[in-house]
């Protein structure tokens, strides 16, 4: 058998990857599983970016390769887009560059600045994608604590104390996933700060901003773009297109140029009806979140109450698409997300896959409809009666 190369001999395979096949091992058996796992939505996306996308198919000049920097009326759509919500003004020709997916962002931001054995800061608890990019592109995990009695936000005194001159990137993400923390426009600025009085590159992923959070911010209206900040942005979560795979990154003309160089070796550009349904959804107005959001947030009441049963503690005041549960002294996060699965049908996921400092707590997706978080409700009713094992 031939191996695997060495550089993924640490990294797992995708925990979703895994979990969601057994969770269809059980659906073909016959169990409904309820997935509260994934933050993939599942309402519709915009019409006007449906219909862009089918008008665009049926033209035989729409199916060439693209442009590896995507076409400039896209780039001109998002350059609008942050003007509009988040006040931030950027050249769509040389500080705009649109991805599929903000994820393919991160593994092309650590493919283009690391070197073996450089250093980057991932948070703890934070998405495994930042620590998963790093090692395969050769760079150091360096976690950084996020805890709930600081708002999950990073302890900058303390890593000043610690040496940072091998740092070169730093991951930082809010509304943050999984805690669903904010960060004020303050805390965003002493990031900034930070990552300029240690020349580290702060990669700012934002793709939660939109839900349910009254005040979308982004890093970039601290100072503009720089040498030191770049932010990732991505219409899966704010426009219901995960599986469409649009996402975008803003940043210094120079590091535009650098990541293209990473991106333009593996893809050949984004298919013309996808970007053409991105600037319809990029030109939605106010009310398309507005009405997103009052979906979320009747879900949320129910997954409120489906904390409640497990008898976690969580803050009401989260953004995102997750509420973010503190797990009852006693309870074994790992046996009760496997308990839910195989007994109760409903998948939920474990703190612990979001680094060590998410032990404790469980995360529930707001991606399921009201019917589905009932019966999610009713099962949990008829399992607590009986299963909830403690240590
Ligand atoms: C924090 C965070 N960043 C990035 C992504 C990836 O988003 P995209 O669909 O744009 O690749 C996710 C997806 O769940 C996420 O939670």
């Amino acid at each position: 058998m031939v191996n695997i190369a060495d550089r993924y001999g640490d990294v797992q395979e995708y925990y979703f990857s895994q979990k969601l096949q057994e969770a269809a091992k059980l659906n073909a058996t016959g169990k409904s599983i309820i997935n509260l796992g994934i933050g993939s939505p599942d309402m519709a996306p915009p019409r006007q970016a449906v219909e862009a996308l089918c008008t665009a198919a049926q033209h035989a000049s729409a199916h060439g390769y693209q442009s590896y920097k995507g076409t400039p009326a896209l780039r001109q759509a998002f350059s609008d887009w942050y003007a509009a919500y988040y006040a931030v003004s950027l050249d769509p020709e040389t500080e705009v560059l649109p991805l599929m997916g903000s994820k393919e962002g991160i593994t092309y931001i650590s493919n283009a600045y690391l070197n073996a054995g450089d250093e980057v800061l991932v948070p703890n608890p934070g998405y495994p994608a930042y620590a998963a990019a790093t090692k395969v592109a050769g760079g150091v995990v360096r976690h950084y604590d996020l805890r709930e009695e600081t708002g999950w936000l990073p302890d900058l005194e303390d890593l000043q104390q610690q040496d940072l001159s091998k740092v070169k990137l730093m991951w930082v993400n809010y509304p943050h996933m999984p805690t669903g923390a904010k960060a004020t426009k303050t805390a965003l600025a002493l990031l900034v700060d930070f990552a300029e009085r240690h020349d580290i590159l702060l990669c700012h992923d934002n793709p939660y901003s939109f839900i349910l959070n009254d005040k979308p911010e982004s890093i970039l209206s601290v100072k503009g773009v720089s040498a030191h900040v770049l932010e990732l942005n991505s219409l899966s979560k704010s426009h219901n297109m995960a599986g469409w795979r649009v996402g975008v990154l803003f940043g210094h003309p120079q590091h535009i140029s650098n990541v293209l160089v990473a991106k333009s070796n593996v893809d050949s550009g984004m298919f013309l009806g996808i970007q053409q349904a991105a600037i319809e959804a990029l030109r939605q107005p106010q009310d398309w979140f507005d009405e997103l959001n009052a979906r979320y947030a009747e879900r949320r009441e129910l997954v409120w109450q489906l904390m409640d049963m497990l008898g976690c503690r969580y803050s009401t005041a989260q953004a995102g698409l997750f509420v973010w549960g503190r797990a009852p002294e006693g309870v074994e996060v790992g046996q009760l997300v496997d308990q839910l699965l195989y007994e109760a049908g409903i998948f939920i996921t474990p703190g612990f896959i979001f680094g060590s400092n998410g032990q404790r707590y469980i995360r529930v997706s707001l991606c399921a409809n009201t019917t589905q978080l009932q019966t999610a409700l009713e099962r949990i009713k008829a399992f607590k009666n009986t299963k909830i094992k403690t240590t």
